[in-house]
């Protein structure tokens, strides 16, 4: 058995299979389903310091290649987190990591500093990519400037791992993450949804309240992978991939692309034990291969 183990800053991982927030809860919905400690991290759904109720109805829909949703933030906020999430979380053997969204700078502030105080929770990832927000969320993600703005802010308050989740909704999105490497971001993850839409012809109507949505799950993969790749040779820090990963083989071409750790994010609706079976399938490859740590295949793409 190969070794799992990934870093990133001073924050350890015991494999590079991690869930993407808001496809996942808050983990423990799917304990039925598979062994959560057999995961590197969970990253819980979306959460903001005041409750949401989020868009309105529809905001979900299928369409032949991928799946649209404008859920827009929908949560009870962060105290309702802190007081009645927390305590059922905060002993399982893995990272529990919070999904840190807000429409200004001081609801990402207050909202960071709020989690930093929470013994159990050894990192946030940034969410300056939502386009399901009418104010903030992916706004602050496609302007290197405000996406600098809001991590310095948010670097003052939160002192543990900081990763940053990047919007694919950019020209380039390398210039996005230079500039949160440069205010102290630990990691980025990439990809955040990518701005789509679906229309039903006999209604004459679109699919979502919205209109527009966020595109997710297996077309999304080749843009996903040239982010991750084209992200992780112009910055330092690590990338943390995702965007249509649906098995160990998808997830080991976003760590030859550069990736330190993946997420697996709409596939989880499929099949809600497709995280444990991923780290399983990553351990064969290294095997057949004959890799003694998954560390020797970040960025290991032969061209
Ligand atoms: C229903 C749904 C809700 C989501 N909610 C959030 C969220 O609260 N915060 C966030 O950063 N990303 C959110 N995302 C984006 C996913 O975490 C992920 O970045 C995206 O779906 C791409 O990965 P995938 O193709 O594996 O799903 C959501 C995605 C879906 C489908």
């Amino acid at each position: 058995m190969a070794n799992l183990k990934v870093n990133i800053g001073n924050l350890e991982f015991k494999n590079p299979v991690l869930t993407a927030s808001g496809t996942f809860g808050y983990g423990i919905e799917y304990a039925d389903f598979m062994d959560l400690t057999e995961i590197g991290g969970i990253f819980v759904k979306g959460t903001t310091i005041h409750h949401r109720e989020g868009n309105d109805y529809p905001r979900m829909a299928e369409t032949p290649s991928g799946m649209l949703n404008a859920v827009g933030l929908q949560n009870k906020g962060v105290d309702y987190f802190i007081s009645d999430i927390y305590p059922k979380i905060k002993d399982i053997d893995t990272n529990m990591m919070v999904n840190v969204s807000g429409s200004t700078i001081e609801d990402y502030v207050a909202c960071a500093a709020k989690v930093n105080e929470l013994e159990r929770i050894p990192a946030i990832e940034l969410n300056i990519s939502c386009p399901n927000v009418k104010q903030g969320g992916m706004a602050f993600g496609t302007n290197p400037n405000s996406a600098a703005e809001v991590v310095k802010a948010v670097r003052e308050v939160y002192k543990k791992t900081l990763i940053v989740k990047l919007s694919p909704n950019v020209t380039d999105i390398t210039e996005i993450a230079r500039a949160v490497e440069a205010e102290g971001a630990d990691a980025v993850s990439l990809i955040n949804t990518l701005m789509g839409m679906a229309i039903d012809a006999e209604r004459r109507l679109p699919l979502l309240s919205t209109i527009t949505g966020g595109l997710s799950g297996a077309c999304v993969k080749p843009i996903a992978l040239r982010m991750v790749y084209q992200t992780s040779k112009a910055v330092k820090i690590p990338v943390i991939g995702l965007g249509g990963i649906s098995n160990a083989t998808d997830a080991i071409e976003f760590i030859l692309a550069g990736a330190t750790a993946i997420q697996i994010g709409t596939y989880n609706f499929i099949d809600p034990a497709i995280s444990a079976k991923v780290v399983k399938g990553i351990n064969e490859y290294l095997d057949r291969f004959g890799y003694s740590s998954v560390k020797d295949l970040i960025g290991n793409l032969q061209c």
